[in-house]
């Protein structure tokens, strides 16, 4: 399969699992068809990133390559950075074929534009109740602190590494997200439990969890006990780029929101989570970002399209289909 290729599947597949609904996101992307075609000043044009008018997700793109490549053996990290790409190229030297990174976590571009995807989460919340102009005016600050954080980063050293030993590099990240994000709603979320012990069970009958249970990284209770009542349970700390901003707490907390499943809680939101009594599950973040990459592997199979996998930083593929 092609790069660009595989791109556009990715792209499709993680729009079938948006919490925002295919009709929505490709209205945002005609927006930006027609912002492009009606662009008539060449620096203008030249600014623009065509990306955006088919691909909804700023954090997941080709960060180096043609995207003509042929891949069929992909070397796959949740984080990628130069000591990474080093390895791929000790790895060739020794006779393993790599023929595409494929990083999880954004680098290059995908992470200069990480906020752009973060209005996702007003959507997300919608979804439970919680009025969608007020997380959409909670969201907002939270975005331009990530958007400046960001900007002070060094942010191309990877794809520089990836051109200079010559791997073609793409970044999935909330792609990958959104199916671990539907997958939790659908296998957890949906079914009922009478206290937080038996949704950590559930969670850790969960490969990817299990395997990281078992080597000392286990889905943890951060606020609540075992006996405690979870109350309806949500996942709204999967998808949508980073964690939301703390008032998205107390917001889910008047929703009627009882259990927020998560992969990484910040103190902040943590000490929210306890004033306003919602408990919080920390899933390994590890095995969440893993499981949702074995997702999007397992229905890229599905239509025909097997890759062979070097797992290296964080991730383990496990196959569903079979
Ligand atoms: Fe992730
Ligand atoms: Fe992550």
């Amino acid at each position: 399969m092609k790069l660009k290729a595989l791109m556009e599947h990715a792209v499709q597949i993680g729009m079938n699992s948006d919490p925002r609904g295919k009709e929505y996101i490709e209205k945002q992307l005609k927006k930006q068809k027609d912002k492009w075609e009606k662009l008539k000043d060449d620096n203008e044009k030249e600014m623009f990133d065509t990306e955006r008018t088919w691909n909804p997700y700023a954090d997941s793109r080709i960060i180096n390559g043609s995207g003509d490549e042929e891949v069929q053996t992909l070397m796959i990290g949740i984080d990628i950075e130069t000591p990474e790409i080093l390895l791929a190229d000790r790895l060739r030297e020794k006779g393993q074929k790599i023929d595409a990174i494929f990083i999880h976590h954004p680098e290059g571009r995908a992470l200069a534009d990480l906020e752009k995807v973060m209005p996702m989460q007003a959507d997300l919340l919608a979804l439970h109740g919680v009025p969608v102009n007020q997380s959409d005016a909670q969201i907002r600050p939270r975005m331009e602190r990530i958007w400046r954080a960001i900007h002070a980063d060094n942010l191309f050293r990877t794809e520089r590494a990836a051109e200079l030993m010559g791997f073609p590099a793409f970044t999935c990240h909330t792609i990958t997200d959104n199916l671990v994000w539907r997958f939790i709603e659908e296998t957890i979320c949906a079914k009922q439990f009478d206290d937080l012990n038996e949704v950590v069970k559930a969670l850790e009958e969960i490969p990817e969890y299990k395997y990281y249970a078992k080597k000392g990284n286990p889905p943890i209770i951060v606020n609540g006990s075992g006996s405690s009542r979870p109350g309806k349970i949500v996942a709204t700390e999967f998808t949508g780029g980073t964690n939301g901003p703390e008032e998205f707490l107390e917001s889910q907390s008047r929703a009627g929101i009882g259990t927020i499943l998560s992969m990484h809680v910040t103190e902040k939101t943590l000490d929210e989570a306890k004033k306003h009594h919602v408990n919080m599950i920390q899933c390994s973040h590890m095995a969440s970002d893993a499981m949702g990459i074995n997702l999007l592997l397992d229905k890229l199979e599905a239509e025909g399209h097997i890759f062979e996998t070097v797992d290296v930083s964080g991730f383990i593929r496990v196959k569903r289909n079979s």
